[in-house]
């Protein structure tokens, strides 16, 4: 065999030896039914580890391209192939060439061991399920029969939960809208996709807070923009590094978390936020408000949004029912000059054609009801106790260990480990010890901080969740 691994190849090895081998059989030379070299030879042949062959192997025969019998070696499948020769597609490749780029993979890997019972979640960034409005769900299910039509929806959403929107951020949130310049997407995280599909083009540069929401940058990446990073501090983003920015770089658009930012949990100072606006006037720079927690606030202290502030329609405003609510929902929305709603609302038509009618039907209940109220008065309770929670067992067992800096309302906890670990063996020992929590860097912060998400903790096990970190903080140090 001629072929060889490329070691110099960012591609792992046992991929590369997969991916010849079904070229190999696409072609004929590995005709259906031979027998393909027993793992040892070929691992000679190849000069790798007798383990890269066999990864290559089962790689392939989970492709269902080969099959693997004891004592039988390895085969080319014949069912594949059929009695015509015809190419099998690389599927591998495909799915490596997409243009949408995939999670990174310590982010899939977090979404397989959350799944995990015995596992304490400290990671995935949701309500707990104890934190659901189940059963006041269950009552409008059973009470309230559904009206509404069957076919496809308005594509900026149902009439009546935009009108509901309308009147709840004007009494939450001080947000002045029209229903028309409403529009209801699959979360805030669709919005977000949709923004940056529809108003900017490859090589923007756009301004993002640092640390950010992880799930944004692969949006970002995937639509070839250039992100330039706003450091945050513990009153939110500085407003001055917006201006050397722009005048480097020429931002195109601003993403901000202004309340109970994800990760930090911290909000952005009245100062700035005033300061924010007045550059984005003077520069014409639109400003992304990506608001899902400044309802979950622990004391009555209410920061004003960007949007309530704009003056000029320089903000749209992102929100969603996913922090407060219910994020299996998939409820956000965006408030915008009528000419961008209309502009995202024909992109998501072409996407999914509009909203699913019974999602926004049950929200515009709840949301229109004396339940909303009541079930956001026991979230914040709520939360807060959780917070108290984490924090007092954090100070307890890990005191000297780690610093946080704590939020006063949404539902993460920004820490830093004092010591020089590595937060990939932490949280590889973490989830050893059943607890799971995600390390910092996957939001682009700087090394050695984490976050735990006490939202998503149920209150028994939070205590717990911070004891098995602290051993896995000792047994890694
Ligand atoms: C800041 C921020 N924006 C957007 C989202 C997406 O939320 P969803 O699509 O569930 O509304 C999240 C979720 O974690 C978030 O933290």
């Amino acid at each position: 065999m001629e072929w060889k691994p490329n070691r110099s190849d960012k591609k792992p090895i046992y991929k590369q030896i997969a991916d010849y081998i079904e070229q190999g059989i696409s072609s004929g030379e590995f005709p259906p039914d031979s027998v393909l070299p027993s793992e040892r030879a070929l691992a000679n042949e190849l000069q790798v580890n007798r383990s890269t062959v066999v990864a290559a192997y089962e790689e392939l025969q989970a492709l269902g391209v080969v099959e693997r019998r004891k004592g039988s070696g390895t085969r080319v499948s014949t069912d594949i192939w059929g009695l015509a020769h015809k190419r099998i597609p690389n599927w591998g490749r495909y799915v490596e060439d997409g243009s949408f780029l995939p999670n990174l993979p310590l982010v899939r890997r977090l979404r397989t061991e959350t799944q995990k019972n015995d596992l304490i979640n400290l990671a995935s960034g949701e309500l707990s399920p104890e934190l659901f409005p189940s059963g006041q769900f269950r009552t409008i299910l059973s009470e309230t029969p559904f009206v509404g039509q069957l076919g496809y929806d308005h594509p900026q959403g149902s009439e009546m939960l935009r009108e509901t929107i309308s009147l709840q951020v004007k009494k939450y949130k001080n947000i002045d809208v029209d229903p028309a310049s409403i529009l209801i997407t699959s979360g805030a995280q669709q919005a977000l996709h949709l923004i940056v599909q529809c108003l900017l083009k490859p090589g923007d540069a756009v301004a993002i807070e640092d640390p950010s929401y992880c799930f944004s940058l692969p949006i970002f990446q995937s639509a070839g923009l250039r992100t330039f990073l706003l450091p945050v501090d513990k009153h939110g983003i500085n407003p001055d590094d917006l201006v050397s920015l722009h005048k480097k770089h020429r931002i195109r658009m601003l993403f901000l978390n202004p309340d109970y930012q994800n990760p930090t949990g911290t909000s952005l100072s009245l100062e700035r936020r005033k300061r924010v606006l007045e550059l984005s006037s003077e520069f014409g720079i639109p400003i992304i408000e990506d608001d899902p927690y400044s309802l979950t606030s622990f004391n009555e202290e209410v920061h004003p949004t960007l949007k309530s502030m704009d003056t000029n329609g320089n903000v749209l405003y992102i929100s969603s029912l996913s922090k407060i609510v219910a994020s299996g929902l998939r409820i956000g929305w965006v408030i915008g000059p009528p000419q961008v709603i209309q502009r995202l609302a024909d992109a998501k038509q072409q996407v999914d054609f509009g909203h699913s009618v019974f999602p926004q039907w049950v929200a515009n209940e709840f949301l229109g009801s004396e339940h909303f109220s009541t079930h956001m008065d026991m979230l914040r309770k709520q939360l807060k106790q959780r917070r108290d929670k984490i924090t007092s067992s954090i100070k307890e067992l890990l005191e000297d260990q780690i610093e946080c800096s704590i939020p006063e309302g949404g539902i993460h906890l920004w820490c830093k480990v004092r010591s020089s670990v590595n937060e990939y063996f932490l949280l590889e020992e973490s989830m050893k010890k059943g607890v799971a929590f995600v390390p910092g860097s996957i939001f682009g912060s700087g090394k050695g901080y984490v976050r735990f998400t006490f939202g998503r903790g149920e209150t028994d096990l939070i205590h717990e969740g911070i004891v098995r970190f602290a051993d896995a903080l000792r047994s890694i140090q």
